[in-house]
């Protein structure tokens, strides 16, 4: 992996995957004495200026975590010249991205979270948005095992 210093997370609306995996990563990142900075974003707008989803903030309560402070945002065109790696939380927010892309250098940053522990299968954080509780755990699972080894590489790079 090449140097990483700024990792962005994108999901559809920016309340629910993506504050969760900024908020596991930024923890992790702390944990491990890693100066990385991090944000997410929504390839939509509507919950621009939000705090995250209750259930979000709540299931993330429970592992110790606070994202209370994250605020959503839309993606913009500049994420591509501002992070070095853009990990897009499923297939849509992915292709939504890539489409925004202007150079080959700008698509090579982007990336589907899970491929980072599933390699190969394209495979996409459920939304957990029309969901129950559950759903929320589920995502909190994939991220922090994403989050392992994701931190892991940069570590040893
Ligand atoms: P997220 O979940 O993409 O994980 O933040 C969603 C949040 C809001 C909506 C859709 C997905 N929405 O349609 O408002």
């Amino acid at each position: 992996m090449k140097s990483v210093n700024k990792i962005l997370f994108v999901c559809l609306g920016n309340i629910c995957r993506s504050p969760m995996a900024e908020g596991v990563f930024r923890a992790k990142a702390q944990e491990l004495g890693l100066s990385l900075q991090f944000d997410s974003c929504g390839t939509g707008g509507w919950h621009a200026g939000e705090a995250p989803d209750r259930r979000a903030q709540q299931c993330i309560r429970e592992h110790g975590l606070d994202i209370s402070d994250l605020r959503a945002r839309k993606f913009r065109q500049s994420d591509f010249q501002d992070f070095d790696i853009i990990f897009t939380m499923d297939r849509s927010n992915y292709e939504d991205v890539i489409e925004m892309a202007n150079s080959t250098g700008d698509k090579e940053k982007v990336r589907m979270i899970l491929s980072e522990i599933y390699p190969g299968e394209n495979i996409s954080v459920p939304d957990p948005y029309y969901g129950g509780d559950q759903g929320f755990e589920h995502v909190f699972d994939l991220l922090n095992r994403s989050a392992d080894k994701v931190l892991s590489q940069i570590l040893h790079q």
